[in-house]
């Protein structure tokens, strides 16, 4: 059985990772935890994109060769991985020999095929963007919106590949494939892209204006367009292993039209080879209203948050505060406010409750419980509520309202504990508030445990954590997630911090 296949963008190196890329990577990772917990078969890509004008030009800068530098800055992406637990089964860098092979020959595949011409034509380029703009790219006034930066008219002589004999096909295939682009309305948006006639791709640059790229096999004296490069990375890893096509890759907003939803489809189509299952399209994460980015400079290092509240926190803070699909700001506020309310006061909070009740009134060994009663009842049935309605959302990529449900039910038995006092039936010599107390105890250390189960693709150092003071060896899912007398007779540990108060704000990390 072919593994369900993930990927998200690959990163360009030119310049530092921030929260944004760190978002998509977290959110890949979420996805793929998720389906390996259901007992799927994963392979989850990542990776860099290392050809191009924009690393051409800050090598130079550096005064150092394009090699050297992709070598050195790459690694900062690299080591984005381990920081944030990302779980990817490999990682490509588009100058390595695997993919170059590929790119090279499904170049030649479509020269051959006679879908790639060579024209002259001028027209306005935009660097930044590496890509000729139409006359409809202006702005009302005739100057270029900001997101091109320099403009420039050239006359060249380029290859095109032959775009535009496939519109019809594209239309008809996104017709026909609703559930192709989540969330839904940016299919909309595709098509409404596809109602003006596409042109023709220039999928070449002279050598002597970019030579950082791949050579054409049909003519060396040009390289490989960027993002007719780039985009073969999903298919060059699995090329040779029948493991294509993607089942979902995971994209921001500014890359979906027209790469992902337009070249890449038409490109695949035209090779006669599958097009991927979906595309997950996510927003972007501002700062102050200001779309996150390196040429911004307004951006945050993941390190600076994973340093001071660890990797868990900040998974938990991006997926809980993002609606997949929809943008948000990142501040510093909202993130001690979710930090402390939901995890330090909440989760934590019951945690330490267990263990240190476990530990007062039962030596620290989980006792079996006894018959049920109204609130046992209500908060076994508020877990299968949970269960039920958290597993439909993660399928939907609603994430967000996942945790928010998880985090409702470990608010209830919170509430749970305060209701039956367990420090008070501790106080009791009767029988029956003993067996109560019996009842309490194993009820909440089943809840956390089940509670910790849920948010583990999300947090999943944290859910590890928790099972070891618990004493626990988790099983897959859906065994998992019943509830059970799993715990009984389970030693616990005496206490777990697992996330302690932030620092004043004089003594922590100073903010880029
Ligand atoms: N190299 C191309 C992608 C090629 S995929 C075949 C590229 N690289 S990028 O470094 O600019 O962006 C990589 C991913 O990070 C994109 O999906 C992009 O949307 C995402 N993000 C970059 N800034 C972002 C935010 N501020 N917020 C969320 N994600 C954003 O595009």
């Amino acid at each position: 059985m072919k593994p369900f296949y993930l990927t998200t963008a690959i990163d360009y190196v030119n310049g530092a990772p921030h929260l944004g890329h760190a978002y998509e990577k977290v959110l890949t990772d979420v996805i793929a935890r998720f389906r390996r917990l259901r007992g799927d078969r994963v392979f989850f890509l990542t990776g860099v994109d290392e050809h191009g004008q924009k690393v051409q030009q800050a090598a130079q800068q550096r005064g150092i060769p394009p090699q050297q530098y992709v070598d050195e800055t790459g690694a900062d992406f690299r080591a984005l991985l381990p920081l944030l637990n990302i779980s990817n089964d490999d990682f490509i860098r588009t100058t390595e020999d695997r993919h170059k092979r590929v790119v090279t020959r499904l170049l030649q595949q479509l020269f051959d095929k006679g879908d790639i011409y060579l024209a002259k034509y001028s027209g306005f380029y935009s660097t930044r963007q590496e890509q000729f703009l139409q006359e409809k790219d202006r702005q009302p006034d005739g100057t270029w919106p900001e997101i091109y930066g320099e403009v420039t008219e050239i006359t060249e002589t380029n290859y095109f590949f032959k775009l535009k004999q496939y519109q019809a096909w594209l239309v008809e295939f996104l017709t026909t494939h609703e559930n192709f682009i989540f969330p839904r309305f940016r299919q909309k948006q595709v098509l409404e892209f596809l109602k003006e006639p596409l042109n023709d791709l220039c999928i070449s640059r002279p050598r002597e204006r970019l030579a950082w790229g791949i050579p054409l096999p049909f003519d060396p004296q040009y390289v490989t367009y960027v993002w007719f490069d780039a985009l073969v990375n999903y298919y060059s890893v699995v090329a040779e292993t029948g493991q294509w096509p993607a089942d979902i890759h995971v994209i921001g907003k500014d890359i979906l039209v027209p790469p992902h939803a337009v070249y890449w489809p038409i490109m695949l189509h035209a090779l006669g080879l599958e097009v991927p299952k979906s595309l997950l399209v996510h927003g972007w994460w501002s700062v102050n209203g200001v779309k996150m980015s390196k040429s911004t400079g307004n951006f945050i290092e993941p390190a600076e948050y994973t340093t001071e509240f660890g990797t868990d926190a900040l998974r938990y803070f991006l997926i809980r505060e993002m609606n997949v699909g929809q943008d948000s700001d990142f501040t510093r506020a909202q993130f001690l406010v979710r930090y402390n309310s939901e995890l330090a006061n909440n989760l934590g909070n019951l945690v330490n409750r267990t263990l240190n009740m476990t530990t007062r009134f039962a030596a620290g060994v989980i006792p079996a419980a006894g018959p049920a009663e109204a609130p046992e009842q209500e908060l076994q049935a508020l877990w299968t509520t949970t269960r039920d309605e958290v597993i439909p959302l993660c399928e939907g990529f609603q994430f967000h309202a996942a945790l928010e449900r998880t985090f409702a039910f470990v608010t209830a038995t919170n509430a749970y504990i305060e209701k039956r006092a367990p420090w008070k039936l501790g106080k009791s010599t009767t029988a029956a508030d003993q067996a109560l107390l019996r009842t309490s105890l194993a009820t909440m250390a089943e809840a956390l445990r089940l509670a910790a189960a849920l948010i583990s693709p999300v947090m999943p150092t944290t859910t590890e954590k928790i099972n070891a003071v618990l004493g626990h060896t988790p099983v897959g899912w859906p065994d998992e997630l019943a509830w059970g007398a799993r715990l009984t007779g389970r030693k616990v540990a005496e206490a777990l911090v697992l996330f302690p108060r932030p620092l004043p704000a004089d003594k922590a990390p100073a903010k880029s």
